[in-house]
Order: C-alpha cells, then sequence, then structure tokens
C-alpha cells in the first residue's frame, strides 16, 4: 500500500483500462456473493455450468458466462478449457476461499464488491449532490453497501476488537473483564463489533447505537442468528445519553460519517460514567494532505468522493469530515467536546487509527 502514482500518459492510459478490468471484476464478484455464486463452489466442488445453474437457481445461459468470466480473471479455475462449453468443470482453488467466501477470514475482501455495488446504484443521486450542493442519505447506498461495509470490517471486530485493541488497553480489559461496565457502540451498523463485545465480555452489557434503521435491523438479525443477546436502539448519537451511563463508548469507523461529530461526541461526553472512555477507531489516514499519495489515501478519498462526504451532506448543518479524518481532526473534535485527553492507542489496528478519549 505504498506506491506513489505515476502521471505520464502511458502510465495512466494503463492505469485506467487496468481499473476498468478491476471493476468490471470486482461486479462479477459481487454477483458471485449476492446470487450465492461462490457458496455454490465451496469445497473445491467442480461444478458445470448447468449444475450452478440448478444449484444457485440462475438462469444457464448467465452460469455459464460467469463461470467464463471467473475462469478468465484468474479467480475460478477449469479443468479443460477445449472441454464443450456446458461440460466444463470449474472450480474455487483453495488459495482464494478466503477472500471470496470466509466471512470471518482477515482477508476475506469480497465485501468491497458489495460497497462499490452500493455505490454505483446511488451514484447519479451522488451527480445530483455535487450540482446542488445537497447528500445522499446513507440508506440510498442501499442493502449491498451496508452488507459490504458490514462484511469488510467483520473479521477485525470478531477478532482484533476484542483480542488486541481492548487489550491493549489494561485498564479498560481487566475492567470489562472483571466488572459489570457499560458499553456502548456508537454507529453500530449491522452490529459485529456489539456482538463481538457482547460475547467476549459477558459480564458486559453492550448496547449497539445506529441512526439506520436498515442497519439496526441487520444487526437485530445478526444478534439473533447468532444467539447473543444484546440490544440495538434506532438513535442518533446525539441522544445517546438518554441511555447512559456507559463506561465505554466505541464509536468504530462511524465518526467522520456523522453530520455532527462535534455534538455527537459532546452527547457522548454526557453519556459518560465518571472515568469513562471513548474508543475510536478511524481511518489512519497521514497526516497532511499530499499528492500523489499511496493507496491508502487514494482509497479513503475515492469513498470519500462518491459516498462518505454526500452521507454526511445529507444533513444540515454538517461539519461535511469527509473519509479522510486526519488525527488532527479527531484530536479537534474531541477537544471541542471537552475531552481533555486523546491517547492514540499503541496496536495495529489495521486501517484504522485508534484513540482513547477520556473525560477526565
Ligand atoms: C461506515 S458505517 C460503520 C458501521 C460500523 N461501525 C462498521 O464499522 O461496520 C457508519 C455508521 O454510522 C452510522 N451513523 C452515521 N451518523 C450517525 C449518527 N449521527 N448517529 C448514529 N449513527 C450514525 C451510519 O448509519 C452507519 O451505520
Amino acid at each position: 500500500m505504498c506506491q506513489v502514482v505515476q502521471t505520464s500518459e502511458d502510465a495512466l492510459t494503463t492505469r485506467l483500462l487496468q481499473a476498468t478490468i478491476h471493476t468490471l471484476e470486482l461486479y462479477g464478484i459481487y454477483l458471485g456473493k449476492e446470487l450465492g455464486l461462490y457458496e455454490a463452489l465451496k469445497f473445491e466442488r467442480r461444478i458445470t455450468p448447468p449444475e450452478l445453474a440448478r444449484t444457485a437457481g440462475i438462469a444457464p445461459r448467465y452460469a455459464r458466462e460467469w463461470l467464463e468470466q471467473q475462469a478468465v480473471a484468474g479467480f475460478l479455475r477449469v479443468e479443460s478449457t477445449t472441454a464443450p462449453a456446458e461440460a466444463r468443470r470449474y472450480w474455487l482453488p483453495a488459495e482464494h476461499t478466503n477472500v471470496l467466501i470466509a466471512e470471518d477470514h482477515p482477508a476475506h475482501l469480497a465485501p468491497l464488491a458489495q460497497m462499490v455495488a452500493g455505490i454505483g446504484g446511488a451514484l447519479q443521486r451522488v451527480v445530483n449532490a455535487y450540482r446542488s450542493g445537497g447528500g445522499v442519505a446513507y440508506p440510498h447506498f442501499g442493502a449491498a453497501f451496508r452488507a459490504g461495509q458490514a462484511g469488510i470490517n467483520r473479521p477485525a471486530f470478531l477478532s482484533d476488537l476484542v483480542a488486541r485493541w481492548i487489550p491493549a488497553l489494561p485498564d479498560l480489559h481487566s475492567a470489562l473483564m472483571s466488572t459489570r461496565m457499560r458499553v456502548a457502540d456508537v454507529g453500530s451498523g449491522a452490529g459485529w463489533s456489539t456482538l463481538a463485545m457482547a460475547k467476549a465480555f459477558p459480564q458486559a452489557e453492550v448496547v449497539g447505537f445506529d441512526a439506520d434503521p436498515a442497519s439496526v435491523h441487520d444487526a437485530q438479525r445478526n444478534a439473533a442468528a447468532h444467539g447473543v443477546a444484546v440490544r440495538f436502539e434506532i438513535r442518533d448519537a446525539a441522544a445517546v445519553a438518554e441511555d447512559g451511563p456507559f463506561d465505554l463508548v466505541l464509536v468504530l469507523e462511524a465518526l467522520h460519517d456523522m453530520a455532527r461529530p462535534d455534538e455527537a461526541l459532546r452527547a457522548i461526553r454526557e453519556a459518560l460514567a465518571p472515568g469513562g472512555s471513548v474508543l475510536v477507531a478511524d481511518e489512519k489516514v497521514g497526516d497532511h494532505f499530499h499528492a500523489p499519495a499511496d493507496d491508502l489515501e487514494r482509497l479513503m478519498y475515492g469513498w470519500s468522493i462518491v459516498h462518505c462526504l454526500p452521507v454526511a451532506m445529507a444533513e444540515q448543518p454538517t461539519a461535511a469530515i469527509g473519509t479522510v479524518i486526519r488525527a488532527a481532526t479527531v484530536q479537534a473534535l474531541a477537544t471541542a467536546a471537552g475531552f481533555p485527553r486523546v491517547e492514540v492507542v499503541p496496536v495495529d489496528g489495521g486501517f484504522f487509527r485508534l484513540c482513547r478519549l477520556r473525560a477526565q
């Protein structure tokens, strides 16, 4: 994730062509996930187009084209390219299963395709927002985006959050292990972080809050499916104190999406029990704007122009932060909300910078 972009004409034409191929391949992955096609190929099952069509309940002609595209892209293997098209057997090689179907594995990046597809469905609204100065509310990005957002953070939340990030704060970790802490997960999305906390720290009372009703329903469904007794509420961050006090408030990849993160952090501070703290995880972008920049900045600006900024602009007034939330911005928001101490948590959070905010 470190190469700096070249800008010669040749390099740019090559990049655009490659980007088009890669984008179309992401759509192929989206179809594979959405239609259960990879699931049908689980366990290295060798399958012909008619068999895939029957197993997944899709039209045979589409099954054939998708399998051929996936093989051409190198995602699937094919036994014999010279066999008649309907008789060719395709399989998902073991080395691709984590990326494409193992939902809890850190390498599971297929949800990115769902995010991109969800953005595609809202793109005309984004165009209109650029003209009007308005925004595009989160629900317009639809179920595909929500599934992608949930899926991309799920592995980190189910393992790193509870096994590495919280233990990097030993006082908090031991309190969670030994006392009945009240924990709020603000902007909980599909609830994987909330569920992970409730499972890892059974003594704690964990509540997830999100302003988006569909996300809360996703979270409630996930909790029921995993048999975790945890509560989710449709609630704006600004109203979190109604359920307080909380010993710990998590704000995981949600601060930059909030139209009024200052108001949210003030409300969170008011909701804190004495000695309580807030754990903010947000994008680990550089300290300053620089260009051209590395892949992480490119990725975050990419999300920002088509999703996060339009989402934040959908409510007025708005701080309109966008995805590229720099460390100084988190610090300034925290200070303005009355948190005198912001400590960067000494742990590798992958794409995230983790900060602990304390009211005292
Ligand atoms: C990028 S998603 C992250 C969801 C989840 N934390 C995760 O990492 O998968 C941001 C979430 O914040 C929620 N959100 C944005 N503004 C909010 C607000 N003011 N109050 C509560 N939730 C908010 C959105 O509905 C969305 O579910």
